[in-house]
């Protein structure tokens, strides 16, 4: 079987290993394009803190017979979208980038909206909205990336999971609400 990928030498390795020691993390052969990817990954930055937001607005706005229970769902989830942003926010400075906090064009940048909902049900299903595009923009992310950065892929993936749980939870709720 003749291997897909030839191994470099070990004496390539530490030469390389040498040069550009300011780059850190980012060693020659990271064959991602780097700017490209602090840019998606600046955008997901971007989509978790205005989910963090959204979802810290519900959980305060939640009202009516579920309000107590639906906004601590909300607010569960207001909290672990700040780690995905967090942990999006660590990996741009690993990469050599600088993650974008700028209130001012943070909606532009974000794929999912800010919807402030009248109603439980409105809250519930724009959240559910705002969950699926970003597990359709987690998903693109991971298939343009390939193998060409697998922390970033790994990294990722364990986002686009937990996005899945929150709108699998999310319908459930939707449903509750109409039965
Ligand atoms: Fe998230
Ligand atoms: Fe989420």
């Amino acid at each position: 079987m003749t291997p897909s990928h030839p191994l470099t030498p070990v004496a390539t390795l530490r030469s390389q290993a040498r040069k550009h020691l300011e780059h850190g993390a980012v060693t020659a052969g990271y064959s991602a394009d780097r700017s490209q990817v602090l840019r998606l990954l600046n955008e997901a930055l971007a989509t978790e803190i205005v989910c963090v937001l959204r979802y810290r607005r519900h959980h305060f706005m939640a009202r009516g017979i579920h309000g107590q229970s639906v906004g601590a769902e909300f607010l569960a989830h207001s909290v672990e979208e700040q780690g995905h942003a967090d942990l999006l926010a660590a990996r741009i400075v690993q990469l050599g980038g600088e993650p974008d906090f700028s209130p001012d064009s943070l909606s532009e940048r974000s794929h999912a909206e800010y919807v402030a909902g009248d109603t439980l049900t409105e809250m519930i299903r724009e959240n559910l909205v705002a969950e699926r595009i970003a597990i359709d923009s987690y998903r693109d992310m991971i298939q343009y990336l390939g193998d060409q950065d697998p922390t970033t892929s790994v990294l990722l993936k364990q986002i686009l999971a937990v996005e899945e749980e929150h709108a699998d939870e999310l319908a459930d709720l939707l449903e509750g609400m109409n039965s």
